[in-house]
């Protein structure tokens, strides 16, 4: 396209993003200025059973729809330490363990990065999103399935901190105070907001933190339960919503501004 002097109008630098749900793999080339999806997301169902190998392809068919060739950011639920996935929430227990970059790279012939989740979607939040630029300790939480989180801070990711998973009262934080335990109780509104009370008060005694972030699908309806909430950390819905996890995962591709150790 030309630009107003007729010279070539700039394009971003560009990664690939996919995100690797429950249900479904999405994924999407990203502009890294701008955090935007610079292409129409495609989406497909999640293999059954979804072991690492029959995923893999699918990541590869994605990709090759879009005639990409350059590196891919892929998020898994899951912990990820130096490309392997050690945890497996939502996706075939054979991930535990599993040489998830390593088979990813063989599979799909890119170079290819595995982060947790919680992780891309936080730090996409942080880049571009709701906690855009923040300087100090960002804890980003994502209410689904289970609860994720991510912590930057000044900007910085710390991977893998999996605080969905505190014990509170005896009990996995994440099956008391999740979107699906909402769900799967037919929780009112008011009755999960104590829930999650309990949860985000537990985590600013703990670490802290300058402003929480809620993301995961029920952001969309934060206005139902954010006002119910008591904290003296302030507490924002997340702005960039289902795109967050491609996003971060293009930006923590190789080669990418702040790859995770
Ligand atoms: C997992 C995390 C994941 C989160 C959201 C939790 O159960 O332990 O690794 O980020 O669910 O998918």
């Amino acid at each position: 396209m030309a630009g107003p002097t007729g010279t070539p109008a700039r394009t971003g630098a560009r990664s690939f993003g996919i995100d690797i749900g429950g249900s479904g793999v999405k994924g999407a080339p990203v502009d890294l200025d701008t955090g935007a999806l610079a292409g129409e997301r495609v989406r497909l169902a999640t293999p059954q059973p979804s072991t690492p190998d029959a995923v893999a392809k699918v990541v590869a068919e994605i990709i090759g729809s879009f005639g990409w060739d350059g590196p891919i950011g892929v998020t898994v639920p899951a912990v990820v330490t130096h490309g392997v996935t050690r945890t497996a929430a939502n996706i075939d227990p054979s991930w535990i363990g599993a040489e998830a970059e390593a088979l990813l790279r063989e599979t799909t012939g890119r170079d290819a990065t595995v982060v947790n989740d919680a992780d891309a979607a936080g730090y996409a939040e942080a880049r571009f999103g709701a906690a855009r630029d923040h300087s100090g300790i960002v804890l980003v939480t994502t209410l689904g399935t289970g609860i994720g989180t991510a912590m930057i801070v000044g900007g910085r990711l710390i991977p893998n901190t999996e605080l969905g998973h505190i014990e509170i009262d005896g009990e996995d934080a994440e099956h008391r105070a999740s979107d699906a335990a909402r769900d799967r109780e037919d929780l009112s509104w008011e009755k999960w907001a104590k829930r999650l009370q309990r949860y985000y008060r537990t985590l600013e005694n703990l670490f802290w933190p300058d402003l929480f972030v809620v993301g995961g699908g029920v952001s969309k309806k934060a206005d139902k339960f954010l006002p119910l909430l008591d904290l003296r950390t302030p507490i924002v819905p997340a702005a960039l919503r289902n795109e967050a996890g491609i996003v971060g995962a293009a930006m923590l591709a190789s080669g990418g501004p702040a790859r995770p150790a």
